[in-house]
């Protein structure tokens, strides 16, 4: 892989894309209530990998990681959610929380902790994502930021 710059990015239809191959929820991805940021890699005009962060202050859910499949194992997932980490607490935030069916094991190695999601903060369990978008077997993990 070339030299890789991660920016911010707009949910546009690439974005989309990604995330429906990847099996990842779009419906609120528009939503101004969830305060996105989206991060992404480009190559060539192509998006080969996203990382979400809907921001609530110190609380701060990680979404929408997505690497596309010709892209996977060379690091990049790893990347992106550094890069979404390191803007987090340049942000403030103190703890991200996340949600995945997929990527438990993925996210133990970067430090992530299984939480219950009943000690999940309010403006986290009130998500689309918490609430709804992703099944209630899914995961529940946190990590708290150095600062
Ligand atoms: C999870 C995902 C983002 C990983 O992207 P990636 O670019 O392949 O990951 P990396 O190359 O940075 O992998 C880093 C390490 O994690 C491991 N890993 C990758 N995907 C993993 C997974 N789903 N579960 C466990 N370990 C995983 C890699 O083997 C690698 O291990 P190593 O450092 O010991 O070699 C990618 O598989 C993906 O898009 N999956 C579908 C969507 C998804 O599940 N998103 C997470 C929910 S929000």
């Amino acid at each position: 892989m070339t030299q890789v710059v991660i920016e911010a990015v707009e949910v546009d239809q690439q974005a989309q894309q990604l995330l429906v191959a990847c099996a990842l929820p779009i419906d609120d991805l528009q939503d101004p209530a969830n305060r996105l940021r989206l991060f992404g890699y480009r190559h060539d005009g192509h998006l080969f990998g996203l990382v979400g962060l809907e921001m609530h202050g110190r609380d701060v859910l990680l979404r929408s990681l997505a690497v596309a499949d010709a892209a996977r194992d060379r690091g990049l997932g790893a990347m992106l959610v550094a890069h979404a980490e390191q803007y987090a607490a340049a942000q403030g935030a103190q703890t991200l929380y996340l949600l995945t069916t997929t990527a438990e094991a993925f996210f133990s190695q970067r430090g992530y902790c299984l939480a219950e999601r009943t000690t999940a903060p309010r403006e986290i369990a009130a998500t689309r994502q918490f609430a709804g978008l992703c099944p209630a077997a899914a995961a529940f993990m946190c990590k708290r930021l150095l600062r």
